[in-house]
């Protein structure tokens, strides 16, 4: 827990290598399953995209126009769902998300809700495009 507790201006040491090196940017060429979500509260906007293989999220990828927070926690969202099972990931909330990261400002609490809100709305897509007649 103490590498990921040790505070860089705030942020915790996961959330700003997280920032600095995400491996999940990036777009899904014919995805699954995608969600768009904006934060009310700053504008800032969310695309998740995601590929679906047994029923399971076999890859994940985002793209986040927003903060550090937003950005550390669409990479820990793609971290947590990466491999889990559509009903597992559908579980996912931002408190999962805070709780990888360690820490994230007070204030920068509202960024971490995009992640789970934009999984949710791309497995929403997917079931909704491959709905049995
Ligand atoms: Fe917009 Fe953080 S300030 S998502």
């Amino acid at each position: 827990m103490a590498n990921i507790q040790n505070n860089q201006g705030g942020y915790s040491k996961r959330a700003m290598d997280y920032f600095q090196n995400p491996k999940h940017v990036g777009e899904i060429e014919n995805p699954d399953g995608t969600g768009k979500v904006g934060n009310p509260v700053c504008g800032d906007v969310m695309h998740i995209y995601i590929k679906v293989e047994d029923n399971k999220i076999s890859e994940i990828r985002f793209k986040t126009f927003g903060c550090v927070a937003a950005i550390s926690s669409s990479e820990a969202l793609c971290v947590i769902a990466e491999g889990k099972p559509l009903d597992e990931a559908e579980k996912i909330t931002n408190k999962d998300i805070l709780g990888h990261l360690g820490w994230l400002p007070p204030v920068k609490m509202h960024c971490s809700i995009l992640g789970a809100e934009g999984l949710h709305e791309a497995i929403k897509d997917y079931r909704e495009k491959h709905k049995k007649a």
